[in-house]
């Protein structure tokens, strides 16, 4: 296993470029087998959680091929129609061939995930969404058992706007017999890059992106040819880190109109933010303002960015409030952080969070992906040497990142454990 060691203190400055969203190019991979032919995906990350989708669709009889210029898919032979437990126990997201291949095979079995470090987080409303639309659902020795000649178009209603579910139901339904019409959808812009990427293959969606989605089954679709979106929630990871360094990043290849709950946020802690072309320059101050969020679905503010906040108001100026209202168990990064000399109490889903001058390095360990971003964030700003156990969390989000940091100016390595 793998570990970071990093020296903090020191001002991140220059350019970084960040890489495809890690959360819309796995449920466009999954979409693949949507279509025979081959699938062509540019921008796709090369992250643990990609190479996991491309084992789970090689696992059903599809090509899979991944480099720097991005991903070859082809399902037109597809053998098996199940998501094993050993794949799915490493990544959730593999929930997400669930809807395709039911659309495509008529049946799937795919392993239920369980729950996870940061929440319980049932996938009921995904199958709630496919019984509608007629499928028959069994659970058996841990595994669902999808089965439906054709699906029909049907009237769906999430109690919560779900991200995969989102994604599965639009998935099934683009196949599917009539309209589906999703109420109350989740509207993070990686639900709208799925659907732009279906209608792409000749799907018929309407209005992805807003709570409403209607979907006209079509008989058949065509390959992909696609890039994905950048990732928001890299993105995010480096303001915060130019915020809680005081130093001075350029953001390229990014989309800062994905971020406007956070930017917004971010200003009120003190940073700066500079449009430059094809990205934007974040400008931390010497020292950060405190600042009270609660995370929401899109476009609220993101749990995908709770920890590496949290991290930053670790060292504001005053006492901040930060809410977390997506998931019931996200708060692993605080034992750590406290380790750190962080001043933090937790009560319910709320954490109050008392900034110091100054954090102090220790020897830390990684929970989850964004748990381990925001260790990363405070290490950064902190006085002395972190190392950062169980990284492997990181690589399943983060492209390269010791590589980043140290382009910007970071003291920072990875070395075996
Ligand atoms: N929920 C249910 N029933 C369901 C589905 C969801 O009760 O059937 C609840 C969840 O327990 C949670 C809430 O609904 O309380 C929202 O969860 P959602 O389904 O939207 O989350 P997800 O689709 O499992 C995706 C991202 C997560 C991100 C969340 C929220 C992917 C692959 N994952 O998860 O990303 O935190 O949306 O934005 O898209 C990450 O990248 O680190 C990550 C965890």
């Amino acid at each position: 296993m793998d570990r970071l060691i990093i020296n903090g203190g020191r001002k991140l400055t220059g350019t970084v470029e960040i890489s495809g969203a890690k959360n819309a190019a796995l449920p466009i991979m999954a979409a693949s087998i949507l279509a025979e032919g081959d699938h062509l995906l540019h921008n796709v990350p090369r992250l643990r959680d990609i190479m996991t989708m491309g084992r789970l669709l090689a696992n059903l009889g599809a090509g899979f091929h991944l480099d720097e210029n991005g991903a070859i898919l082809n399902c037109s032979r597809i053998s098996n129609y199940e998501a094993p437990y050993d794949l799915v126990s490493t990544m959730r997201a593999s929930v997400l061939i669930l809807g395709p291949l039911v659309a495509r095979l008529g049946r799937a079995k795919v392993s239920l995930p369980g729950g996870c470090a940061i929440g319980a987080r049932p996938i009921n409303l995904h199958l709630m969404g496919l019984k509608k639309m007629g499928a028959s659902i069994k659970l058996e020795a841990g595994y669902v058992l999808a089965r439906a000649k054709r699906l029909r178009g049907a009237a769906i209603y999430f109690d919560i706007p779900t991200v995969t579910g989102t994604e599965n139901i639009m998935m099934a339904a683009v196949l599917a017999e009539g309209r589906t019409v999703i109420e109350n959808a989740a509207k993070e812009p990686e639900v709208l890059d799925l659907a732009n990427a279906l209608i792409s293959m000749g799907a018929k969606i309407k209005g992805a992106g807003d709570s409403t989605i209607e979907i006209d089954g079509v008989t058949s679709l065509r390959p992909l040819d696609y890039s994905i979106i950048p990732d928001r929630i890299e993105t995010g990871t480096f303001m915060t880190i130019a915020g809680i360094t005081a130093g001075d990043i350029t953001i390229k290849k990014c989309r800062p109109d994905h971020l406007d709950a956070l930017i917004d946020k971010l200003r009120a802690a003190g940073i700066r933010f500079r449009n430059v072309k094809d990205g934007i320059r974040v400008i931390g101050p010497e020292r950060l303002n405190a600042a009270n969020t609660k995370t929401m679905p899109y476009p609220g503010f993101p749990t995908d960015m709770q920890a590496q906040f949290m991290a930053m108001m670790c060292v504001a100026q005053g006492t901040s409030v930060i809410s977390e209202k997506i998931f019931e168990n996200r708060f692993m990064h605080v034992a750590e952080l406290r380790r750190m000399g962080a001043d933090i109490t937790i009560e319910g889903g709320t954490a109050t969070v008392r900034g110091i001058e100054r954090l102090k390095g220790a020897p830390l360990m990684a929970t989850d992906l964004r748990a381990s971003a925001s260790l990363i964030v405070a290490a950064l700003a902190a006085e002395g040497r972190t190392t950062i156990s169980r990284i492997y969390h990181l690589d399943r989000g983060y492209e390269k990142i010791e590589d980043k940091l140290g382009r910007l100016g970071a003291d920072i390595r990875r070395e075996k454990e």
